[in-house]
């Protein structure tokens, strides 16, 4: 039932707040300000690297995931997409955990990978959401999120309580190997506390984005831009607009675009960038500059505080609420999820049931 919405997308877009908040309800304990994960058999402790494998979308949770567990576990961590790990032979260490991430739960490569590493002794943590799915009742550690069904071909509620679920890991490896004192993990908690509702002040910024969506239908190429964990967003909001809008776009990462990409630069392809304030902001508005100046149309999604510093040359602006760079992928993905939805919709595509797609891959 897709509710008062015209396309289930834009309901799981919509139920974000809700099945965020659940997923991080069943990892946070806000009163001893604390993260927890399941019980477990295993001691986090003895854990030296991470290997992350997923595809599509969940593979992106992946590489979210390698930002975080280094810069708080420091723990060396590997993020590839399964088909690729299945047929390479992955060299796989002592005290590695392997973590797969998947929606359904079933894709067959995401499967067939968490079978090679359980055979080759790895321990497996999954992040999943069908809780009645082949990976859940495989992996040593089910680590659910709690999205509820989710039908529309792009993944959207899935991939933020993937994230929710991802950094409850990340702090929970930061905590056993001790390299997370008390205080870093109360501001984490807080942090994590407030992206339902930030999720929801994204949401309030729909209207806007669909008046910007019928000049993005008309372009033939779109580009993403993103540096450090909104890197992988960038990735994420090509992959969302090519598969339901057609378009063919890319996300690159921010400081990579001058080493070739820069040269597809022109008044036609509009460019998003995106970049929350943070340590990592001025770098990514000079390359945005640098797509201005060769006549680059630019949609910006930032906070209040990053459009005043940008100045107002970008053409068009997406006020994000200010939140932590920490969880600033999970909020920006909203205004990623429904430019891409508003844009097919101008477009007039199926966008619940994308041409040439499937919404579980069971075949490699
Ligand atoms: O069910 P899974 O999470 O394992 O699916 C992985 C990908 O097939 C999936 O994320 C796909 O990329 C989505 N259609 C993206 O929106």
């Amino acid at each position: 039932d897709k509710g008062n919405h015209r396309h289930f997308m834009l309901k799981e877009i919509y139920e974000q707040p809700v099945v965020v908040a659940q997923t991080l309800r069943s990892y946070l304990r806000p009163l001893e300000e604390k993260v927890a994960l399941p019980d477990m058999e295993f001691d986090l402790s003895s854990v030296e690297r991470v290997t992350i494998v997923a595809c599509g979308t969940a593979y992106y949770v992946g590489m979210i995931g390698k930002y975080w567990i280094e810069r708080f576990a420091r723990l060396p961590v590997e993020v590839d997409f399964a088909s690729e790990f299945r047929y390479r032979d992955p060299v796989l260490l002592a005290n590695t955990l392997g973590v797969v991430v998947s929606q359904s739960g079933e894709t067959a490569d995401t499967l067939a990978a968490l079978r090679h590493m359980k055979a080759s002794g790895v321990t497996t943590a999954g992040i999943i959401n069908v809780p009645t799915s082949s990976m859940a009742r495989e992996v040593d550690l089910l680590m659910p999120t709690h999205a509820g069904p989710e039908i529309g071909v792009a993944s959207t509620k899935a991939f933020t309580c993937q994230l929710a679920v991802m950094a409850a890991l990340a702090v929970n490896l930061a905590r056993a190997k001790g390299r997370l004192d008390p205080d870093e993990e109360r501001d984490i908690v807080r942090h994590l506390t407030e992206v339902p509702a930030a999720i929801n002040a994204a949401l309030a910024h729909d209207a806007e984005i669909e008046a910007m969506a019928g000049t993005i239908a008309s372009a033939r190429d779109v580009l993403y831009l993103g540096r450090g964990p909104d890197y992988p967003l960038a990735l994420e909001g090509a992959l969302k607009l090519k598969e339901i809008s057609y378009i063919h776009a890319e996300g690159y990462a921010s400081g990579e675009m001058k080493h070739g990409p820069i040269a597809l630069i022109d008044e036609h392809v509009p460019l998003i960038v995106i970049a929350p304030s943070g340590p990592l902001f001025d770098k990514t508005v000079s390359n945005m500059h640098e797509a201005q100046a060769r006549g680059a149309q630019v949609v910006l999604i930032s906070d209040a505080q990053g459009l005043a510093a940008a100045g107002d040359d970008a053409v068009a602006t997406i006020e994000m609420p200010a939140v932590h760079p920490l969880i600033a992928p999970i909020v920006y993905a909203v205004p990623v999820q429904l430019l891409a939805y508003h844009v097919a919709v101008a477009k007039g595509t199926d966008v619940d049931q994308p041409r040439n797609l499937a919404k579980s891959v069971t075949v490699e």
